[in-house]
């Protein structure tokens, strides 16, 4: 059965008959749950080493407890009512935020990945997070796994697929424990494509996620690859709206049958080098035309678009007969975030490419951003001279909600 249809029969049991259900009843087992889900897409969970399922496990069966409390009661975990209250009797300021660019890094994965493009990755929890919320005036969070997604373990197929898995129930499980306050991208298995077409689809469909976070090469190869274009298409033909956001990484070069990291500079590879991915990437998708044949399909875009608007008309001048298409698309079906420090000066790169405000979105990149840069990136939007109050209400909540079709 799916978790779905599992959970609903089992919170309508408990909200409709206290008289049959007891204090000693057993809650429902979330692992096995997780296990036949998995199951049914055949996925084998125990291609994990058992000290990873055992810690994801864990996890999870915790965040389940509460999800568990949320859905019989109705309301977002107690932890977030309390300090929401706390919040709102502190300051004034509404909570008039949605951050489209924010990372959930569980615990077991930050063991997996103690270091993210050169730096150390940062510790996170829940709660943590929806206390940075309040603290930030952000009403609404979408949440995802930061690099490398679900590529932890490059060239070995059954663990990528089994991770993607872990990752995408675990990251669910938050949102539901805080359903007014946080929705997810998912992460997919690419390279491998099927299996990544599945993913999304159980993620989509059965999780709830509201779009899908790619990292801009999935070991070594970037999105436009001919490899990719199945996973596209059929995102595509999902129909409706369809999100796809796609998150930097860390560039690699294959030296015989091994990837190694391409850092030509003594700089962590975060600090500059994702700007240059974005690049990579979104010439990619536009060489291709993968952007202009999937048009179900939106972009969000980390950082305001990185190095890429600096690079764009070098990239596009050699090919001119997409020239005019592509700029209609990065102007009507990309949405660029403000990740990081942006709106000193940067914001200026990508309004210079013609793309409308409209198209502008808010981003944290919390917990990775460390919390002392937040305040400044948060006051270079709000103190920007380049738009009006009115277009930055738009930024910081209706663009969002206007990309999501009021979904969130
Ligand atoms: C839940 O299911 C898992 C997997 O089948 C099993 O190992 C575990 O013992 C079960 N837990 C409980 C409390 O029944
Ligand atoms: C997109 O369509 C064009 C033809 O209009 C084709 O040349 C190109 O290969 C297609 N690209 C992808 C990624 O489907």
């Amino acid at each position: 059965m799916k978790t779905s249809t599992f959970l609903s029969l089992f919170t309508s049991v408990l909200l409709s008959s206290a008289a049959i259900v007891n204090a000693q009843d057993p809650p429902a087992n979330i692992t096995e749950v997780v296990l036949d889900n998995a199951a049914a897409d055949s996925i084998d969970l125990s291609a994990l080493d058992p000290s990873i399922f055992n810690g994801a496990f864990a996890e999870i069966k915790a965040v389940y407890e509460q999800v568990v409390e949320v859905e019989s009661s109705g309301s977002d975990a107690s932890t977030a009512r309390r300090r929401t209250l706390r919040y709102n009797r502190r300051a004034d300021t509404r909570k008039d935020i949605i951050d489209v660019h924010t990372h959930a890094v569980p615990s077991w994965f930050k063991q997996l990945v103690p270091v993210t493009g050169g730096n150390p990755t940062p510790d996170w929890t829940l709660e943590g997070h929806i206390a940075f919320m309040d603290q930030q005036g952000i009403d609404k969070s979408i949440i995802a796994i930061s690099a490398p997604h679900a590529n932890v373990f490059q060239g070995q197929k059954a663990v990528t697929v089994a991770l993607a898995r872990v990752l995408n129930e675990a990251i669910s499980l938050y949102c539901r424990a805080y359903p007014t306050r946080l929705n997810f991208y998912a992460v997919v298995p690419l390279p491998y494509t099927t299996e990544a077409i599945a993913e999304a689809k159980y993620a989509i469909n059965t999780l709830g996620a509201k779009g899908i976070v790619l990292t801009s090469n999935h070991e070594g190869t970037y999105l436009g690859n001919a490899q990719f274009t199945p996973f596209f298409k059929a995102i595509n033909e999902l129909g409706g709206r369809r999100v796809l956001y796609i998150h930097p990484g860390t560039p690699y070069v294959k030296v015989g049958n091994q990837l190694v990291e391409a850092n030509p500079t003594p700089y962590p590879t975060g600090n500059i080098e994702f700007y240059f991915e974005t690049a990579r990437t979104l010439m990619d998708l536009t060489l291709t035309q993968t952007i202009h044949n999937f048009t179900n399909i939106h972009y969000v875009i980390p950082h305001v678009g990185g190095a890429f608007p600096a690079a764009l008309d070098r990239i596009l001048k050699s090919a001119p007969a997409i020239y005019d298409s592509s700029l209609a698309i990065y102007n009507t079906r990309f949405w660029w975030d403000s990740a990081g420090p942006t709106y000193y000066h940067q914001i200026s790169g990508l309004l210079g490419i013609g793309v409308p405000k409209s198209q502008l979105l808010f981003g944290t990149d919390f917990p990775y951003a460390p919390i002392f840069t937040q305040a400044g990136s948060l006051a270079a939007v709000k103190n920007s001279p380049l738009f009006t109050d009115t277009e930055k209400t738009a930024i910081f909540k209706t663009n969002a909600q206007n990309l999501f079709q009021n979904q969130l």
